[in-house]
């Protein structure tokens, strides 16, 4: 059964580590990220955009496949399905569809807007037992067509934001969607402090986990951070087993053009981003 995100990150912010949020594109993602934080005995946040959710054949169809899975992989450590960066109107659908957790991104309204709006979500979640996650300043870079401008959030925004009882907060700090350039300076610790000092006990949000060196990722952990995003990294992964299949001819070899061979090795690639993102992020046996 999906669980809502609250208790799974109230225990990851008051036992120092963070619950990982993996984006789900198709069947064989959600298997392979479900079975392995199984193995890992770890709770897991399966995020899905709005784009995938299409891709996918609508939110309905993330639901009812996720569900399944659940049941036919025996799937028993908590797992929640999020939608992520979610405009006012996906919101619904996926509240509809049967998510157990939504993201609002409503970093891009006036502050008053996205307080208005966010308000309105915060009830009805409340109603349903549905976790929401807010934004407060964009996240840099491009996902799924969603552009930010890597601004760092202002504190006191955050405050307001985070006083309206969404059950967590995704706080710009310089952090990036895709790949970090060269020249990137880094995570704002200075941001994400002040951050903290003001929304208290509220488990905070690291989007752009792709590529952020393992240092940072601890340092944000030990200030607040309880839910860490990735993407970008397990789609690489994914490329490149595949593509290094296909450039070995094994999709030639005997019955090696069968689609469940084929994309083995892109879900062995996944599993073992995962694997070393839970471990990394200390969400292994903690289910
Ligand atoms: O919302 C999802 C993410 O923030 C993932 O970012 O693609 O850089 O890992 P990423
Ligand atoms: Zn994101």
């Amino acid at each position: 059964m999906l669980v809502s995100a609250k208790e799974m990150l109230t225990k990851a912010r008051e036992g120092k580590y963070a619950v990982g949020q993996f984006n789900i594109n198709n069947l064989e993602w959600t298997k392979t990220i479900l079975l392995t934080a199984q193995e890992l005995n770890s709770p897991v946040i399966l995020g899905v955009s709005e784009g995938a959710g299409k891709y996918m054949g609508g939110f309905k169809t993330v639901s009812g496949m996720v569900n399944g899975l659940l049941e036919g992989l025996n799937i028993t450590v908590p797992v929640a399905l999020h939608l992520d960066h979610g405009t006012y109107e996906g919101c619904y659908k996926c509240i509809e569809a049967g998510f157990s957790s939504i993201m609002f991104d409503g970093s891009h309204y006036p502050i008053a807007e996205n307080v208005e709006k966010t308000t309105e979500l915060v009830k009805i979640c409340n109603e349903k037992g549905l976790s929401l996650e807010a934004e407060v300043g964009a996240i840099g870079g491009e996902e799924d067509g969603v552009i930010g401008m890597g601004e760092c959030a202002d504190p006191n925004e955050c405050k307001s934001i985070a006083d309206l009882g969404v059950t967590m907060l995704a706080a710009g700090i310089g952090n990036i969607h895709g790949k970090y350039p060269a020249n990137w300076p880094g995570l704002s610790f200075e941001t994400l402090a002040a951050v903290k000092e003001k929304v208290g006990d509220m488990p905070l949000v690291l989007h752009g986990g792709t590529g952020i060196p393992e240092d940072m990722i601890k340092k944000a952990i030990s200030l607040g951070v309880a839910k860490i995003n990735v993407n970008t990294e397990c789609q690489l992964a994914f490329a490149a087993a595949v593509r290094k299949y296909i450039e070995a001819g094994k999709d030639l070899e005997g019955k090696g053009f069968d689609p469940r061979k084929l994309l083995a090795p892109g879900c062995d690639a996944i599993k073992e981003t995962v694997r070393e993102k839970i471990e990394l992020f200390g969400s292994a046996n903690k289910a």
